[in-house]
Parts: C-alpha cells; structure tokens; sequence
C-alpha cells in the first residue's frame, strides 16, 4: 500500500493528478517538498471549548507533534467530534458510536501512516479505540490524563464522586447551600479527567493494559509536565510505528487482551460502563466479550486499587503508587503477560523495565484487598435473562440481598416527575425500577441508573434503596444498583412488565433478579406491551434501529466485526 502523502489519493481518476493537487494544496500552506516526502503521524485532537476535561488537548497535540518532528515524522492535527459528559444532551452514549464512526472514517480517508489519539472524557477513549480497530491503523492512544484532587476545608474532594455524596447531603438538607458552594469551587480544581476511579480512569486503564498507550499514561496527572513527555515520547513511537506499519491494532486485540482487560477492571472496582464500552471494542475485532469469564475472574481478583468511589485515594496516587504497569506485576499470575503492546514489547517486558517501587497502600497485595469479595457481578434470572450488572463494591452489603415490592418509573422524565413526590407511595423496602432507559429505550442508556433517593426518605436518613434499570450509571457513583438489564424493556425484556407491588428479588451471592410474578400473567402483559415509537429521522432513527443490547456493547450492529 503507498504510504505518506500518497496514501488513499482523493479519486478523480488519475492518480498522479491527485497527488499533484495534494502536494499543490500542502506547498500553498507552507510546506516543503522534503517534508511532504517524510512519514505522516495524524493527531487526532480533541480539543473543544464544549469538553473541559480536554482543556490540555491542544498542548498535548503540540508535544506529540515535537515528538514526530524529532523523530523525522510530518505531524497533522486534525479534528473530530468531542464528547464531554455534561455536554451531551441527552446522553453521551447516545454520540459514542458516531464519534467511532467518525474517528474511523477519518483514519480511513486521510494519508496517515499512524496516528495518536488524544482522548480522555468518559466516551472519547471507547470511541477511538472501537474506530481504530475497524481501521486497522497503526494506533496510539494519549489520555489526557486525571485532574488533581481537590482540597476543601481539611478533605481531599473528588470528582465526581464527591460531587454526588455533597449534592446527595444538599438534597437530605444536611448540608446547606453557602457550603455547597464553597466546596463547589474546589471539585474541578485543574483540567483532566475525573480523577476517581470512575469511567475515565477505568478507560484510560483498560486501554494501557489492551496495549494501546505508553507505560504509565493512564495515571500521569493532565497538569504534570510527566504528561507532556508521554505525549512527545508517543509521538517519536508513532513514527516507528508509520515506518513499520505496525503493531496494528488488529495485531493487539486478542482474547487474551481483553481477558486482561476485565482482571485489570476487577482489581481496579473499575465504573461498570467499562464493561459496555470493553463488549463493543472487543465487537470491534470480532471478539465477543465474555461476562461470565468477567464475574468469574471477580471471585479471583478482588479490588486492588484503593481509590474512590470503593476506596479512599485520587488518580495521581495511584500514579505516584507505580501505575498500571506496578498493578500488572500485582497481577501477574492472573494476567496473560505475553499479551503485546504498542511499544512492540509484551506486559512481562514493560513490567521487568518498570520501577520496582510499589505504594501497597494504593495498590495493595492480595491479602489486604480494599474490598472483601467480588467487586463486579453479573447477575441473571427472570428479570435479566441476557444479563444485568451490579457493582458489588460500591453497594451496601445489608441490601445486595434483598426482596422487596417494585416501585416502578417508566422513563427518565417520569422518573425526575415523581421521585420527590411527598405522597410517592414508598418505603426503604422498596425496589426502584427505572425502564425504558436503555440503548434503544431513552435511547442512548443515560447515566440514570443510580435513581436519586426519594427525598421524604433521603431526608430521614435513608442512603441507599436497591435500585434496577436497564440504563447505566456514572463510574463515580455508588449504590445497591442493577444495571443495564437485559434485553431491555423497550425491545420488550421483562423489565416492560413489571409492575407496582410486584416482588422483585435480588440474590447478588446466587447471581439472580428474578420477578416473582407467575408465567401465565406476565404472558397477558406482554401480550398488552406495545413498543415505543420510533424517532422518525437522522441520527437517532439509524440509533435505534441498529443499537445492540448492552451486553453486545451498545454498538451498531453494522459496525461489529470485520470489513
Ligand atoms: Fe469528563 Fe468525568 S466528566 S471525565
């Protein structure tokens, strides 16, 4: 295949011609004949006045472009759309998979011999690395790496776990509007990402450990000058890598990857959309993504990384801890550590090359895990038959067995309608169900999983109620929450059937939710269901016609497998 500037040529027919236009646009910009004849790096930036979590992107662009020049590469900075999770009505999973899209058309069509991806908010890494894959362009990926904790009045605050325990406190009224709004200013203190072990922090990590990133920048903070030398450093790499043609993605992603994958998620307690996002990449390479290797691998592996929302620690800890590559050594004997990375070396490699200095207070040995037993479940039953997904950790051990009357919620604005109703008709006992919040249903499956506590018991004490729904939740939220039920209620799963009173039973330790209505009556509600209408046109309506359920990954099935 012709590399550099003569890659994929615009057709017109004659090819020479192309070229020659091309060359003629590039020498109109300012650039040489002997630099348009040198291998080209593309930099995907995502650099966006909308994605705060991204404010470093353009100076990471310019450090990788350094990188490339150094080691004789032309860099390109170019564009594509960028998620930020507050900046994305309805939801960001409803513009993941066209940003995938996006990403791999652009990979497609443009002359780039490799490419670095600059990355970061909650959606951006699964986006890139599921466009990549398809692809199948030689592929790096630069975090842009966690904000730094905060500090407020003698505590170290976290986004956005801290964010959700001060606002659960403000809406039970133990904690007053002047202090919220002192504590407010101190949340988001730099740049970065989430800086808990929320989706970010869990993607960045997942995609150290599928090989896509330089050692270590998972962790380094946004701000740190250690940030900037991964960024230079993984742009000398790409240019190796334009020069070899290689490793490709498609080199990298194996079974074996994605099994380290979900240790790595379990050891961490890392946000269950990881899960989702790590079935669609690995849909990507035409692997399937196998849950119940995943619970299994959790009753093996317990959490290792002692950061919030499980633990007590921030992103920088972890980093200053050893890194990824100091929780693979951890890991070792339940890793596949002759799984490659884009360095060329295997996880055995950048591990006997990696500091031997180790933090056990943030990345703690196996026999002092920061949770007993199993941080992320799958559980399946009558409710659930394709699956659903608990985060044991992050619940509370007294109600992740449970059974109780339903209380259901039709949809997210019945939800926000009625949760703080005085007379809602509801008791610490109940189960709260959220339907018609998943893939196809909201659609998009918004972050609404983790149901607010209806506030006349929010406000007597009540923390934590069980909560089902076929959406997701935040990586940084907690709670006795059943997520991303299967095949979900809009599609016509169980969930669409249950009703008020109904007996919901949660049994976390059997692996079960099961509905406890007979065969015969659910049968004559499901013969009452009648699916929701459709969106008529544009992005939604290709949506939900070709969204997968989440335990496919939520992806287009258009989009999985192999050209
Ligand atoms: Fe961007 Fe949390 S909102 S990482």
């Amino acid at each position: 295949m012709a590399k550099g500037l003569r890659s994929r040529l615009s057709q017109y027919g004659d090819e020479a011609f192309a070229l020659f236009l091309r060359r003629g646009f590039l020498k109109g910009a300012g650039y040489t004949d002997e630099a348009l004849d040198r291998p080209i790096v593309g930099i995907l930036s995502t650099a966006s006045d909308f994605n705060p979590c991204h404010g470093n992107a353009t100076q990471l662009a310019e450090h990788i472009a350094k990188g490339v020049r150094l080691a004789g590469g032309l860099p390109f900075v170019f564009p594509t759309i960028s998620i930020h999770e507050s900046f994305s009505f309805p939801t960001s999973m409803l513009l993941r998979n066209l940003m995938s899209m996006d990403t791999e058309e652009m990979l497609k069509a443009l002359p780039v011999d490799a490419v670095v991806m600059i990355g970061g908010c909650d959606k951006t890494i699964p986006a890139q690395l599921m466009g990549a894959i398809s692809a199948d362009v030689p592929s790096i990926m630069v975090p842009v790496g966690p904000m730094l904790a905060g500090r407020h009045e003698g505590t170290r605050l976290g986004a956005c776990t801290d964010c959700r325990r001060l606002w659960a406190g403000y809406r039970a009224g133990s904690i007053d509007d002047e202090s919220l709004e002192r504590a407010h200013s101190k949340l988001m203190p730099t740049t970065g990402t989430c800086m808990v072990m929320g989706t970010a922090s869990t993607m960045a990590s997942l995609a150290e450990t599928l090989g896509f990133t330089l050692p270590g920048a998972a962790t380094a903070p946004a701000v740190s000058s250690e940030r900037m030398r991964l960024a230079e450093a993984s742009g000398e790499r790409a240019v190796a890598m334009a020069k070899a043609g290689g490793p490709k993605p498609s080199e990298l992603m194996t079974k074996a990857a994605f099994r380290n994958a979900s240790v790595v998620l379990q050891a961490t307690s890392g946000s269950t959309n990881g899960i989702v996002h790590l079935a669609a990449i690995a849909g990507r390479a035409g692997i399937r993504y196998d849950l119940d290797e995943l619970d299994a691998i959790g009753r093996e592996v317990p959490v290792l990384i002692n950061l919030k929302p499980a633990g007590e620690h921030f992103a920088e800890d972890f980093h200053a801890a050893g890194g990824v590559p100091a929780l693979w050594r951890r890991l070792r004997d339940h890793l596949d550590m002759s799984a490659r990375t884009i360095m060329g070396e295997t996880l055995e490699d950048v591990t006997k090359r990696w500091s031997n200095y180790v933090d056990d207070e943030i990345i703690r040995p196996f026999d002092r895990p920061v949770v007993e037993g199993v941080a992320l479940a799958v559980l399946r039953g009558s409710l659930a038959p394709d699956g659903a997904i608990i985060k044991l950790s992050a619940a509370t051990p007294s109600l992740t067995q449970h059974e109780g009357p339903a209380l259901v919620f039709d949809s997210v604005p019945d939800l926000v309608a009625r949760i703080d109703d005085p007379d809602l008709p509801v008791t610490p006992d109940h189960v709260l169900v959220l339907r018609n919040a998943g893939p196809v249903g909201a659609p998009g499956m918004p972050e609404s999983g983790a149901l607010p506590i209806p506030k006349k018991l929010g406000s007597k004490g009540v923390k934590d109620m069980v909560r089902i729904s076929d959406s997701r939740m935040s990586g940084t939220a907690f709670g006795t929450v059943v997520l991303h039920a299967a095949p979900e209620a809009a599609v016509g799963g169980p969930l669409a059937l249950v009703r008020d009173g109904d007996i919901i039973t949660l049994d976390s330790a059997g692996r079960r939710l099961d509905l406890k209505v007979d065969a015969a009556e659910l049968a004559r509600r499901k013969s009452e269901w009648k699916p929701p209408a459709k969106p008529k046109r544009g992005y939604r309506r290709l949506y939900v016609t070709s969204v997968t359920q989440a335990p496919d990954g939520a992806d287009f099935d258009f989009l999985a497998g192999k050209d």
